[in-house]
Parts: C-alpha cells; sequence; structure tokens
C-alpha cells in the first residue's frame, strides 16, 4: 500500500484523485486543501464542483481509501506520493504580468512540502506550469542538503471539464515526464504502476521532464488554435452566405485534419486554454522567439475578437441600440456540463452587454453561483434567473452563450409569445434549429451563416 496526497481538492485534484482512488483500492488516496469550506463539500452530499460521474466515483470511494482533509502538514507528512494540483492563475502585477503564471501558490506548496518530510517523497507537478518549473521546484526541495529525499515528476493532466470522469477513466494518453537517473526512473516507473491498475500500458507515456511539461503547453494551444480557426471562418462565411457546418463537415472529413473542436462558437474559455497560450508566448518572449510569440498570441487575439464581433453583431442587429432592452443570455459556463465560470465568453459577453446598457438576465442550471461570484460589482446589475421561460419573458432577444442540451429541447412558440416583437435569437453556439425558430416568427442569426430575418434593415446584415 502507498500513501498518495494531493495537494489542491479543486477541479483538476478532485476528479483526478477520486478516479485513481476508485480503481487502486490498495492505496489510501487523502486530498488536502486550505479551503475549509471546500474540504466539508468533498465530505458532504454537495460536491463542490458539477461534473457528470464524479458522485458515483466519489461514493464507491470516499471512506474506503479516499478522504478529504486540511491537516495539510500532517499528511505530507505521511506520504509517499504527493500530486500538486494548486492554482497557478496568470500574474496580475509585476514582471510578466497578465501573461507568466503566478507560481506564489505552487511555491509555497512545495517549501510546505520540503518542511513536513522526513522520509522518501516523489513529487507530481499536475498543476499546469510553465516549462522549467520542474527543475525550480527540484531546487527548493533540495535546499536543505538531502538531495536524495524527493523525485519530481511532470504528469499534466489532460481532463476536459464536463468529460472529466471519462477522460480520466479512458484517457487517450497518460503522459508522464521524469528525470533520467536511476531514481529518476524509479519514480516515473511507480507512477506508471499506479495508472496501469486502469490505463493499457501502451497508453503511458513517459519522456523527460521538459517533453512532458512543454506538451501540456502545446496540446492546449493546438487545440485552442482550431476553434480560434474555425471562429475566423464563420465571420468570412457571414459576409459570403457560405455555411459554417458545411464548411467544418466538409474539411472535417479530411482524416489529416479531424472532424473534433470544429465548432464555431462564442470563443473559447476555461482556465486552461487563456492562460496555457499565454505562458506559451511568455516563453517564447522569454528566448526571444518573438514571431513564435506573436503567431499563437493571434489565437487570444481572435478568440477575444470574436466575442467582441458578436455583441456588435447584437447591437447592429437590434437597430443599433440595445440601452434599456431586456437580454436573456443562455449560458453562463464556459462549455455545456460544467458549472465552471472561468474565462467564459458568455459573461465577457455579458458585460458587453452591460457596457451597452443592455438589461441582462443570466440563466444557466448549473453555473449561477460561480456566476454571480466572478462578476463582482457587476452582478448587481444582472438578474440571475435559473428558468429560461423567466428569463425571456418581456425580453427583445435571447443570446444562447453555453451549448447546454437543455437549451435546445425549450418550447420556443411559448417563449416567443412572451417576448417583445419583434424579438431576436443570436445563437452563440448553433445549437438551435434556425429555419424552425424562424418560422414562428423569430429574427435569426446564427453564427457564420446568413441570418433569417423578417424585415430590412441598415447595419451589418443586408436581412
Ligand atoms: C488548477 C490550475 O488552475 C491548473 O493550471 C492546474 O492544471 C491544476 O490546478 P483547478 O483544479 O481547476 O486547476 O483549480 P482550482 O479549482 O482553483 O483548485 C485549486 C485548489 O488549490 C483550490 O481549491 C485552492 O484552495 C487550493 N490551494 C491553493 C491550496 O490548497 N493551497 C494553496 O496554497 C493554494
Ligand atoms: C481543456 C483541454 O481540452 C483539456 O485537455 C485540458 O486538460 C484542459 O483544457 P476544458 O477547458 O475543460 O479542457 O474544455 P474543452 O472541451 O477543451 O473546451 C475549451 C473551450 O473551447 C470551451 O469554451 C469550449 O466551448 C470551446 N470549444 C471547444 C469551442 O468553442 N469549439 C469547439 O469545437 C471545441
Amino acid at each position: 500500500m502507498a500513501n498518495l496526497l494531493c495537494i489542491g481538492a479543486g477541479y483538476v485534484g478532485g476528479p483526478t484523485m477520486a478516479v485513481i482512488a476508485k480503481n487502486c483500492p490498495q492505496h489510501r488516496v487523502m486530498v488536502v486543501d486550505i479551503n475549509e469550506a471546500r474540504i466539508k463539500a468533498w465530505q458532504s452530499d454537495h460536491l463542490p464542483i458539477y461534473e457528470p460521474g464524479l458522485e458515483e466515483v466519489v461514493r464507491i470511494a470516499r471512506d474506503r481509501n479516499l478522504f478529504f482533509s486540511t491537516e495539510i502538514n500532517r499528511h505530507i507528512a505521511e506520504a509517499d506520493i504527493i500530486f500538486v494540483s494548486v492554482n497557478t492563475p496568470t500574474k496580475t502585477y509585476g514582471q510578466g504580468a497578465g501573461r507568466a503564471a503566478d507560481l506564489q501558490y505552487w511555491e509555497k506548496t512545495a517549501r510546505q512540502i520540503l518542511e513536513h518530510s522526513s522520509t522518501h517523497k516523489i513529487v507530481v507537478e499536475k498543476s499546469t506550469l510553465p516549462v522549467r518549473t520542474a527543475e525550480a521546484m527540484e531546487r527548493i526541495l533540495q535546499s536543505n542538503g538531502n538531495p536524495a529525499l524527493f523525485d519530481v515528476l511532470s504528469n499534466p493532466e489532460f481532463l476536459a471539464e464536463g468529460t472529466a470522469i471519462r477522460d480520466m477513466e479512458e484517457p487517450d494518453r497518460v503522459l508522464i515526464g521524469g528525470r533520467q537517473t536511476p531514481s529518476g526512473q524509479a519514480a516515473v516507473q511507480a507512477l506508471v504502476d499506479i495508472y496501469a491498475n486502469w490505463v493499457p500500458r501502451d497508453r503511458i507515456l513517459t519522456t523527460n521532464l521538459w517533453s512532458s511539461e512543454l506538451s501540456k503547453l502545446v496540446a492546449n494551444a493546438f487545440l485552442a488554435q482550431r476553434v480560434s480557426s474555425i471562429n475566423s471562418i464563420s465571420a468570412l462565411c457571414e459576409k459570403t452566405e457560405a455555411d459554417i457546418l458545411e464548411v467544418a463537415r466538409a474539411i472535417g472529413m479530411d482524416s489529416r485534419i479531424g472532424a473534433k473542436f470544429l465548432k464555431a462558437s462564442v470563443g473559447f474559455g476555461g482556465s486552461c486554454f487563456h492562460k496555457d497560450i499565454l505562458n506559451l508566448v511568455y516563453l517564447c518572449e522569454y528566448y526571444g522567439l518573438n514571431e513564435v510569440a506573436e503567431y499563437w498570441e493571434q489565437v487570444i487575439r481572435m478568440n477575444d475578437w470574436q466575442q467582441a464581433r458578436f455583441v456588435h453583431n447584437m447591437v447592429s442587429s437590434m437597430f443599433n441600440t440595445v440601452a434599456g432592452k431586456r437580454i436573456a443570455l443562455y449560458g453562463a459556463a464556459f462549455k455545456a456540463n460544467t458549472g465552471d465560470t472561468r474565462q467564459s465568453p458568455a459573461l465577457e459577453i455579458c458585460r458587453k452587454l452591460l457596457e451597452e446598457r443592455a438589461e441582462v438576465v443570466l440563466s444557466d442550471p448549473h453555473a449561477l453561483d460561480n456566476a454571480r461570484h466572478s462578476l463582482g460589482a457587476l452582478a448587481e446589475k444582472v438578474t440571475f434567473e435559473p428558468d429560461p421561460y423567466q428569463a425571456a419573458r418581456g425580453a427583445h432577444a435571447i443570446a444562447v452563450l453555453t451549448e447546454w442540451q437543455q437549451f435546445t429541447a425549450l418550447d420556443y412558440e411559448s417563449i416567443y409569445r412572451s417576448m417583445v416583437k419583434p424579438s431576436f435569437v443570436f445563437d452563440g453556439r448553433n445549437i438551435l434549429d434556425h429555419k424552425q425558430l424562424f418560422a414562428m416568427g423569430f429574427n435569426v442569426f446564427p453564427l457564420g451563416m446568413p441570418p433569417l430575418t423578417h424585415f430590412e434593415w441598415g447595419g451589418d446584415h443586408p436581412g
């Protein structure tokens, strides 16, 4: 039996360790966090995050070999393998502000591990970190003159929110980076043995530390780049009357391109894409690779532009003003099947509409609490309404911002009757039946295809 510890009980640490515990009943898995309320929630029937399948996994393993605690120091002392998944947000101050990762929590955690360790430990970087962070972690851990005490590994997570449990249970690959020394390789093997309890051996890749760290950033940058690429083409489709769904299908059938991650949208969000690309950009600039930095930075610029463009289209289509108009936003989460609103395009669009003095009503099945929190002082100006029918009542427009399945199954006839005329739908995820909505009387603005409108007006769209 090994004692596994995870520091950081967030979106990554919680689900990851729950799946490890479920699949490795022979090991004891402890998850700790400085946030007492979060730990209490993990111990209760109301888990702190919404993730399909998570409750079942936690129910199987909790109090059997999965435990949650705030006693960080004691559990560090007992652990054999320590996963670090504390948050590493983008720096908001000083050198590298707005680009580099803020490593203060991570460094504090490394020092805490050092202080409370007297037996050998494998320390696993789970948090996404700039390349060569493992080296810095090693330096801190070896600073008290006992270098043999620690082996540092990089084991980035590739789980996507909403499918985190499936991604962990059946990963495309598990990546483990370690030192090429005998003790480094023994540590890699120890972690391989944990995953091998449920992951086929040929899906467990072992690399050197830096390749592993960089691969995480690059994987997310490539994924985000696909979203920005298709979104850039959605703008062109709107001008040329090509249809983005047809274009995506046509290019996606080329097996070299592949069909996934080609959905035009209001933009990518989430805690990872933005931050990881900024990290990559910062890293390139640091090494003087300015062209490479600019290349990747454009992925973020395109994403910002897509959101600005969406709001601009809304305003210009609604006779160049939304001031005082009630607008129902369907979706606050950055994607469906999660309650997470970090970097959510929906909230950015909400902010921009507030600037235009619209009366914004936000509706989401799972993300309203997080949305209220993320909006901060602006939350006062927003109405939070879990019921999409109530949200649309008396509204001039609905904008679909998150692709929740629920939004496709609503009775839009009755919604139409309850709205101000002319009524508009802006489908920022292309999930609704546009022709049907048009037939009901809506003026429909999908992404990347011509709008369906009942009258002509000036503005960006010829109507
Ligand atoms: C985080 C990072 O954002 C991501 O880059 C990384 O890949 C994994 O960890 P996530 O789990 O989504 O992702 O973050 P979050 O939900 O904020 O969880 C981090 C947890 O760490 C929080 O619960 C926080 O309280 C805890 N924490 C933070 C500590 O326990 N100790 C600290 O010193 C700082
Ligand atoms: C991502 C990576 O997929 C995962 O491997 C990594 O570990 C963490 O970051 P996540 O952010 O949870 O996961 O969600 P993901 O499914 O990748 O979607 C990211 C964003 O892109 C969402 O806002 C989503 O709506 C958007 N997206 C995705 C699109 O707009 N179009 C697409 O075709 C796909």
